[in-house]
């Protein structure tokens, strides 16, 4: 089975206490958390990079060997169940944690993401862009992303950031991630069954995940979307305060 490359921020969690996992965006990597993570010193958080980003290698399959390869990579540092917040993809992959490993999680915090499959056409989209960052553009090929990742006010630090980000992807993990994204299947039934404390987070200005998707996911989990004003798809970059003291909420609500 294949392990991820995680990294441990803040204290050791208390007395058996799970931590704080933080699964990121596409196609990122986890330098994303950095703001949030800063804004919160008090939580015991473990970042993974997803398959073929950062620091770790590739998996064999789609978001289920993801899923399992957090799994496996928690349970082997001796972490039994762990409160898990994903952004978009790293979302896609907790839903995938709550299908695969339920017992694993104490709970969850889905942020700026949705239960439901592609439709058709995204479909189509997302092959096209797996087999052109295989081909001559490379990592070019998510260079346009860039306006639909922020908000239009999003700072000019932020911006510049995620579009060296952008620049620097891994082309092989673009189009795992592309392919794995387009097969994924509709994980609503997933939430009505899962029962452990929910954060469902949405900036705002996100131009990719629509409020009715977090609605869903919040009335299947019985809790409420908070909404970020001012940030966009990447609200843990763009609203790190904010996100913080959702995610702390979150995690005491998952302890108490
Ligand atoms: C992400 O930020 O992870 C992507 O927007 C996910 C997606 O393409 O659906």
């Amino acid at each position: 089975m294949n392990e991820l490359a995680w990294h441990r921020y803040g204290p050791e969690p208390s007395d058996g206490a799970p931590p704080l996992v933080l699964l990121h965006g596409f196609p990122l990597d986890s330098r994303m958390w950095a703001y949030t993570i800063s804004a919160a010193p008090q939580l015991p958080v473990i970042t993974i990079d997803a398959p073929g980003f950062g620091a770790s290698p590739p998996v064999d399959g789609g978001l289920d060997a993801y899923a399992d390869a957090v799994a496996a990579t928690l349970e082997h540092a001796g972490m039994a169940r762990a409160v898990v917040a994903g952004l978009s993809m790293g979302g896609y992959a907790a839903l995938e944690l709550a299908q695969r490993h339920p017992h694993l999680l104490a709970g969850i915090g889905l942020l700026d993401t949705k239960a439901g499959a592609d439709p058709q056409d995204k479909r189509v989209d997302r092959l096209q862009m797996a087999e052109d960052a295989l081909g001559e553009a490379g990592a070019r090929a998510v260079a346009p992303m860039l306006d639909s990742l922020l908000a239009p006010g999003a700072p000019e630090a932020v911006r510049t950031e995620v579009a060296g980000w952008l620049r620097h992807a891994s082309p092989s993990g673009i189009a795992w991630a592309q392919r794995a994204m387009a097969a994924r299947a509709d994980r609503l039934a997933t939430l009505t069954r899962l029962d452990v404390p929910a954060l469902v987070l949405r900036g705002a200005q996100d131009a990719t995940a629509s409020l009715a998707e977090h609605e869903e996911m919040a009335t299947a989990l019985g809790t409420q979307v908070i909404e970020v004003d001012g940030a966009g798809h990447l609200s843990a970059l763009e609203s790190p305060h904010e996100v913080a003291a959702a995610l702390s909420d979150l995690y005491a609500r998952a302890t108490a």
